[in-house]
């Protein structure tokens, strides 16, 4: 069986004690996952370089997201800050294969998301560079909504053209994965799983990060 990989998002975390909160997921996180937002590609605003470079400290592998428009002008930004992925929504650059392949120039993981709305087909021209396909099921900008269902074919048909490009692309879910919904993703191709409100809405972190791994082995 293989091994899933976990990122907490600190999305939900409390931001005033952010060093204690990840102190509490460390040990159960393959990655962190830090959502950048900019407030026009969607409806929230949140942290840049300067905060991914100070929780780069903490030695955890960190998983960027960026939900902000014109994603290319900071990509230098978020490798100095210490990025291990850096990944960027399709829906934000024309020039998407030139800015994956300026992230993989820098030695990072090169990551392209999908809104819920947008179709698989916009990943074909992009699997030779691709290193990670970030699949959200939810809208993004925020922390705890209801997964939505039709994200699990959309995995599912990733998944297959990860096999026929015959490449280690990893395929991640970000978005109401709790230890319900876990199950079916894994079940239909998910390699990573970013969990925010169902690990840090939770007290005892290490055992809401077990319930959701535990799911995906059943
Ligand atoms: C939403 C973000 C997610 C968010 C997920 O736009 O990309 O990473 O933190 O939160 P949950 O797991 O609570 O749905
Ligand atoms: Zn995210």
């Amino acid at each position: 069986m293989k091994k899933i990989l976990l990122a907490p998002s600190i999305l939900s975390a409390d931001f005033m004690k952010l060093e204690e909160e990840i102190e509490t997921v460390a040990d159960m996180s393959d990655y962190l996952h830090m959502d950048v937002m900019d407030g026009h590609f969607v409806q929230n605003i949140t942290f840049g370089p300067d905060l991914v470079s100070r929780v780069a400290r903490k030695g955890i592998p960190l998983d960027v997201h960026l939900m902000i428009s014109e994603p290319s002008r900071w990509i230098e930004k978020f490798a100095d800050a210490g990025s291990s992925i850096i990944t960027i929504h399709v829906e934000t650059d024309v020039h998407i294969y030139k800015t994956l392949t300026a992230i993989k120039d820098r030695g990072i993981l090169a990551g392209v998301s999908l809104n819920p709305g947008t179709s698989p087909e916009r990943l074909n021209f992009l699997m030779d560079v691709v290193d990670l396909i970030l699949i959200m099921s939810v809208n993004p900008g925020f922390g705890g909504q209801k997964f939505i269902s039709s994200s699990v074919e959309k995995i599912a048909r990733v998944q297959k053209m990860v096999e026929k490009s015959g490449r280690n692309i990893i395929i991640e879910v970000d978005g109401g994965v709790d230890h319900s919904t876990a199950k079916i993703v894994c079940n239909a191709g998910a390699d990573m799983l970013v969990a925010g409100s169902a690990i840090f809405g939770k007290e005892n972190r290490k055992e809401a990060a077990k319930a959701i791994l535990a799911s995906c082995s059943c």
